[in-house]
């Protein structure tokens, strides 16, 4: 990821967890290692990376709860509690083992304890693989919403080993996939023809699919990254999917798995661009079909109201009135740009109602 004074590598493969003492040597030598990870990771793949690093470093562990709802300033503060205890100094570095949310939560960590250390991130989710191990954003959820407290920090190194994966609940995997049929979607059309034809090797886990799937998205994601790291507008393009989504999260109180939202907001917003003349029918329908081959949900929940998705929208920053901004497709493999080559497009309330009454 060739970012400006921060560029990092993102090392993936099939069982490249064995390599993680020379990797960390090279890319991010420490004399104290603090693991972070949580009651499900930390004794599948904890235990292995704490032993693999015993001989030459000190390593401390410190483990959370899993689950969304500790991703929290409260696992923050007991976090940083028990680094302290261990004496973890200016030259200690924390390492991340596990989804997504031990990346965001133990990178917020890294981004403020002692003011900032380097982490490296070791993803266990296809989610966290390919989605927010990229991009450094870090922090944690509060009652007010997710997400909203947290920084940029980008890590020394990311490590993803396939081979974590065999492990994963099988919904989870789909949501990751959710991820990965959208960076083919918005940006290249023969990684999407690849994920379709490779489904079945992908679902029964086969390594060089997933690494594959991986490498591809990552590329993808670090692309769109790089050439907009402030978010100006290119990165909208990643939205696709996700205001529909974020609404059916926030609607059904966060009883949809991430990807599950926003398959069900990637076949709501194709339909969109379809009425808008902007996608045709035939891209449309690839996607639907493709998600469901995937087990991922395309049609909205009964919870999910309508008109409520409408008012959670509205509420979001893209809104302004009367009016809600997306990220279209143009065709499979191509965002659409609106009239003056913005990365959204403004489309009425009306027609968005129209839309999502459509799909339950
Ligand atoms: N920072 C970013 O740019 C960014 C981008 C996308 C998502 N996110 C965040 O990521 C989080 C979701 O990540 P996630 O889907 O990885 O969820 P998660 O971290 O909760 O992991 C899902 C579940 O799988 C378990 N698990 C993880 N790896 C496993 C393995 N190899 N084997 C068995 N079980 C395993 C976890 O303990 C958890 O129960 C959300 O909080 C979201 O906000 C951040
Ligand atoms: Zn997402």
């Amino acid at each position: 990821v060739p970012l400006a004074g921060a560029a990092y590598d993102i090392v993936i493969g099939d069982g490249v967890l064995a390599d993680l003492p020379g990797l960390l040597e090279r890319y991010c030598p420490s004399a104290h290692y603090a693991i972070i990870s949580d009651s499900h990771v930390a004794p599948l793949y904890g235990e292995r990376v704490r032993s693999a690093l015993a001989q030459r470093a000190n390593v401390t562990t410190a483990v959370f709860t899993a689950g969304e709802w500790n991703k929290n300033r409260e696992t923050w503060s007991s976090l940083t509690d028990q680094l302290l205890a261990a004496g973890l100094g200016r030259d200690g570095a924390i390492l991340a083992v596990g989804g997504g949310v031990v990346g965001d939560v133990a990178g917020f960590v890294a981004a403020t304890y002692l003011r900032g250390i380097p982490y490296v991130q070791i993803p266990t989710t296809l989610l966290a693989m390919i989605d927010s191990s990229v991009g450094g954003k870090t922090g944690v959820d509060t009652a007010a919403g997710k997400n909203l407290v947290g920084s940029f920090h980008q890590p020394r190194l990311v490590v993803a080993d396939v081979q974590t994966l065999a492990s994963l609940p099988k919904s989870h995997l789909s949501a990751g996939m959710s991820e990965a049929l959208k960076h083919g979607a918005i940006a290249d059309r023969g990684y999407f023809d690849r994920l379709e034809s490779s489904r079945d090797a992908l679902l029964a886990r086969d390594p060089a699919a997933l690494a594959d799937a991986v490498t591809t998205s990552v590329r993808i994601k670090a692309l769109v990254v790089v050439a907009d790291e402030r978010e100006q507008g290119q990165r909208a393009m990643l939205n696709f999917g996700h205001t529909v989504g974020h609404a059916v999260e926030t609607a059904t109180g966060y009883s949809l798995l991430h990807g599950e939202a926003i398959a069900i907001g990637m076949a709501a917003e194709a339909t969109l661009g379809q009425k808008l003349g902007v996608t045709s029918e035939t891209d449309a329908k690839r996607l639907e079909s493709a998600l469901e081959r995937f087990n991922l949900p395309t049609r909205l929940p009964d919870e999910a109201l309508s008109a409520r998705l409408m008012e959670v929208m509205r509420h979001d920053k893209k809104a302004r009135s009367g009016e809600v901004r997306f990220s279209l497709l143009k065709k499979m493999g191509e965002i659409a740009r609106g009239e003056k080559g913005e990365w959204t497009i403004p489309v009425s309330s009306e027609l968005v109602l129209e839309v999502l009454e459509a799909r339950r």
